[in-house]
């Protein structure tokens, strides 16, 4: 905004005094010093200047408003520089002004016309007419057709494909130079028409192909103020707005500033100032191509940028000092004929480089000419609308994709990958190691004889087991259809099943060194494939509490669950008495790693932090209701989120979850599970566990990313308090800022806007009542949007560290904190 005030009062407006109406004829002359109004006194068009030169532009302004809104210029290119200029209606025809006797701007018409006449329309438009003549059909020439910087509504921004005229947008060089700019805006329709803000020739971002519904890179609200429409025939490509109820007093414009932004804008007849309503860019991942060629974009972590699936960085080295550029190249190169395609959704398609599009194919026949030339890397459908037809073909590498935090799921693009990416890397090291040989026999040969002797009754009941649970798994699989394209495929096994050795051998015997950690149920370690593939290994100890029907329960369930928040598992391990679980590996380990040492927290800053808190809601938001299932995780806490090579946190750990049917918000549990700390006090003290105990945990867990202090063991010289209390100590002296990590982030306001509002959903998470706590999607919407309003917090639950001792005194302490216990209910 300052930058815009700025601009504007740089404009001095030569001339005071006006012609009394809107229309021109022929030999009436406009001197620098007089103006044309519109009939509804809102738009001006005469002469200025800027700043400090003498040059004069011929442009309309609004008549009204101050500081001066220059939104259309004539003689950009060209200024006069002799006052004794004007603006006349030549001889021919045409519009032009005078520089002294020297044409220096023509409306360049070649058609000659009988009775011209200029008029300044209410729009905002210039027109050229004759004057019998009034409907827009008849308008020989209009300044809507050739517009500078600003859009104003009813204005169309596109082509008109008879005519061969493009209308789009060009930059002022500078603040008081209205002469064009490096920027341009405006629609390209090669292959499918989406709008590209250049720099010069330099694509720097662009709206995403139109779909037949939207543009998919931009997910337009609908918005009254600017009602947008896109109009695509075989005569005309283009966007047009209304402003409110079209109502002419009420004032907006869009418009692209010097510094290649795309902004819209309202006015505020009471500030008087222009009110910002949206800019585009919006962030990193609209810059064009901003994480390299097969790279995909997503705001929602930090660093944004990932190879897309079945890919690798380029150059892992340049990738992680976050210099994307070279983008990413493939992993296994394709085989051609028995290439498999994956789904990916919620995306802007990728740019139109090298394409092809067909809009009579269907989407079978698309695929098959994918699938046909070796050098086509996806497809998806060119228009979505009824089930989707028409077809999209690009080749070689991919250029500019991101996701879009809230597009619909609509949009689906195919990605050719190697068939072999489309299965989980384990399975294929337990094809190779093992086909067909029963576990038992193999290990039998290992070791101890003896022992797996004893062993082998209880063994082939957990392979019953373990089948079962496989035959559970493919049957929900199926029924969810969450399999993609290459799953589809293949008919065999679903959930890898692994065997000891294979196991043994990646994570080196169980080497101590390869120990990276120690879950509730066991140690986990870390292995490689044989294909090189790093993986994590949870060994879940015999005596660990987890029997069997945890093992399953986290098996079924996390199978089940695909989500970037969620850690994935890629397959399990039964053998004798031991249970093996393998998941993706996560190299940042996990997130108490970081926020509870001195030393470690230095490296989340604030934006880093925002961002993991907003993927834990996320995944917890897919649990508690975007997943097909109701799941209630019930022991989320700071060891179970684990960060990937991004930071990107996903939660872990799902043996203490569990299932609720369709509507069942709520439950009771005999077997208490959880963790001290981050149990809400309905669930600590009752056993009832809901969603809304998860959201406890989830507050619990915000407020100590924030302060980077746990919660149990919180001590403070004035009060006994746990870290919720001190929270709510702080929160009621309005001091709640000070919550915050010393020397974490400039305290700019932005920064601790932010910190403010994640205090308050912490502490609105982290009330008392389970009724009163917001559900995860209430915490998303509140977390993501900076206007929405947030209640004021009551007061939390255990606040006062006693507070739980006085309810569980019949509980066992466990002598570490933060372990996850599992004990019966009173
Ligand atoms: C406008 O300009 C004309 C010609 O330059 C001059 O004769 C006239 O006095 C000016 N009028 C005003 C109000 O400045
Ligand atoms: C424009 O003029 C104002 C006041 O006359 C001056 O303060 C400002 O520095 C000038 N800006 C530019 C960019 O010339
Ligand atoms: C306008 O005329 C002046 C002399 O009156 C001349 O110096 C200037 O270059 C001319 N400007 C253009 C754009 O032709
Ligand atoms: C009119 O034509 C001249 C000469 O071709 C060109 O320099 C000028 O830019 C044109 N003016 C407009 C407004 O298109
Ligand atoms: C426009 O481009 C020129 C040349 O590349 C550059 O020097 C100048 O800084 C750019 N201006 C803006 C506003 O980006
Ligand atoms: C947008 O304009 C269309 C007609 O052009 C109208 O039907 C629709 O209701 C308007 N939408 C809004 C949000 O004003
Ligand atoms: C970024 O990486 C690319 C290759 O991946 C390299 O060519 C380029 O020089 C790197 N840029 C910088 C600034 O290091
Ligand atoms: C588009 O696809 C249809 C159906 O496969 C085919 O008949 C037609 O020739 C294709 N058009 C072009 C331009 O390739
Ligand atoms: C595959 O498609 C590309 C791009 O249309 C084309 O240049 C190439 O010749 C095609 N290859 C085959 C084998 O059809």
């Amino acid at each position: 905004m300052s930058v815009l005030l700025f601009f504007c009062t740089c404009l001095f407006l030569f001339s005071k005094s006006s012609i009394a109406n809107d229309i021109m004829v022929r030999n009436e002359y406009l001197t620098v010093n007089k103006t044309l109004v519109s009939s509804g006194q809102t738009f001006e068009l005469g002469f200025f200047s800027t700043n400090n030169t003498k040059n004069l532009y011929l442009g309309i302004w609004y008549k009204n408003i101050t500081p001066t809104t220059v939104v259309w210029v004539a003689n950009r290119n060209h200024p006069l520089t002799d006052s004794a200029g004007g603006f006349t209606i030549a001889d021919d025809g045409n519009i032009i002004v005078l520089n002294g006797s020297k044409i220096i701007w023509s409306s360049n018409l070649t058609r000659s016309v009988s009775n011209p006449v200029v008029q300044l329309l209410q729009s905002g438009n210039l027109v050229l007419k004759d004057e019998s003549l009034n409907d827009a059909s008849s308008y020989l020439w209009q300044s809507f057709d050739h517009p500078t910087n600003t859009g104003l509504p009813g204005m169309k921004f596109g082509w008109d494909l008879k005519l061969g005229l493009n209308r789009y947008f060009t930059s002022w060089k500078n603040i008081n130079d209205p002469s064009i700019g490096n920027y341009s805006y405006g629609a390209e329709l090669a292959g499918l028409p989406q709008f590209v803000l250049r720099d010069g020739l330099v694509k720097k971002h662009r709206s995403g192909v139109w779909n037949g519904i939207r543009l998919t890179g931009v997910h337009l609200r609908p918005n009254e103020n600017f009602n947008t429409t896109f109009v695509i025939n075989t005569d005309e490509v283009y966007a047009t707005f209304t402003n409110k109820g079209s109502d002419p007093s009420f004032i907006v414009r869009e418009s692209l500033n010097e510094w290649g932004k795309l902004q819209r804008f309202v006015w505020d007849e009471q500030s008087m100032k222009w009110i910002d309503m949206s800019v585009f860019p919006r962030d990193d991942c609209d810059n064009y191509n901003h994480c390299g060629v097969n790279g995909i974009c997503n705001i929602a972590i930090s660093p944004p940028c990932e190879c897309l699936r079945g890919f690798t960085p380029i150059s892992q080295q340049q990738w992680s000092i976050f210099n994307w550029t070279g983008g990413c190249v493939r992993k296994t190169s394709l085989e051609c004929g028995s290439d498999i395609f994956v789904q990916i959704k919620g995306l802007k398609l990728p740019d139109m480089v090298n394409f092809l599009v067909n809009k009579s194919m269907s989407l079978e026949e698309c695929k098959n000419e994918c699938k046909r030339n070796c050098s086509c890397t996806a497809y998806a459908n060119s228009d979505i609308r009824e089930g989707g037809s028409g077809c999209i073909l690009w080749f070689d590498d991919l250029f500019d994709f991101r996701y879009l935090s809230d597009a619909s799921d609509d949009q689906v693009l195919f990605l050719r990958l190697a068939s072999s990416e489309g299965e989980p890397i384990l399975e294929k090291a337990k094809k190779k190691s093992s086909e067909g040989k029963p576990i038992l026999e193999k290990a039998k040969k290992k070791k101890n004889e003896v022992l797996m002797k004893v062993l082998l009754p209880v063994g082939s009941a957990v392979l019953f087991i373990c089948l079962l649970i496989y035959l559970v798994i493919r049957k929900t699989r199926r029924m969810d259809g969450v399999l993609n394209a290459g799953e589809r495929q293949k008919e065999h096994l679903e959930l890898p099943l692994f065997d000891l050795m294979t196991v043994e051998t990646a994570t080196n015997n169980f080497s101590h060194t390869n120990k990276i950690g120690e879950g509730g149920y066991g140690p986990v370690y870390k292995g490689k494939t044989s294909e090189g593939q790093e993986i994590a290994v949870k060994w879940l100890s015999k005596d660990s509490g987890q029997g069997n029907t945890q093992f399953k329960n986290e098996v079924v369930l996390i199978a089940k669950l695909q989500h970037r928040n969620l850690v994935k598992l890629l397959g399990c391990c039964i053998q004798g008495e031991e249970r093996i679980l393998i998941y993706e590996y996560m190299p940042n380990a996990s997130l108490d790693y970081f926020v509870f040492d001195q030393k470690q927290s230095k490296l989340l800053d604030w934006q880093k932090r925002l961002s993991i808190v907003m993927g834990i809601a996320k995944g917890l938001l897919y649990l508690h209701q975007d997943s097909s299932l109701r799941i209630v995780h019930r022991d989320l806490k700071a060891s179970n989120i684990l960060l990937d090579w991004n930071m990107n946190p996903k939660i872990s750990d799902f043996g203490m979850a569990r299932l609720l049917g369709g509507e069942q918000t709520e439950a009771k549990t005999e077997k208490l599970a959880g963790t001290y700390g981050y149990m809400s006090p309905e669930y600590a003290v009752d056993g009832h566990f809901s969603v809304k105990s998860d959201v406890f945990s989830f507050g619990v867990l915000v407020l100590e990313i924030i302060s980077g202090k746990r919660n149990r063991g919180f001590y403070h010289d004035n009060h006994h308090h746990n870290l919720l209390g001190h929270a709510w100590i702080l929160w009621n002296e309005g001091n709640p800022c000070e919550l915050m990590e010393p020397g974490l982030g400039d305290s700019n306001s932005a920064t601790s806007l932010e910190v403010l509002r994640c205090i308050q959903v912490g502490l609105l998470c982290v009330q008392k009542l389970p009724e009163d706590r917001p559900s995860m999607s209430d915490v998303f919407f509140m977390l993501s949007s900076e206007n929405s309003l947030l209640l004021e917090p009551k007061e939390p639950g255990f606040f006062v560290e006693r507070g739980l001792d006085d309810h569980t005194n019949s509980y066992p302490r466990n002598s570490e904190n933060q372990v996850t216990i599992s004990l019966e209910a009173r």
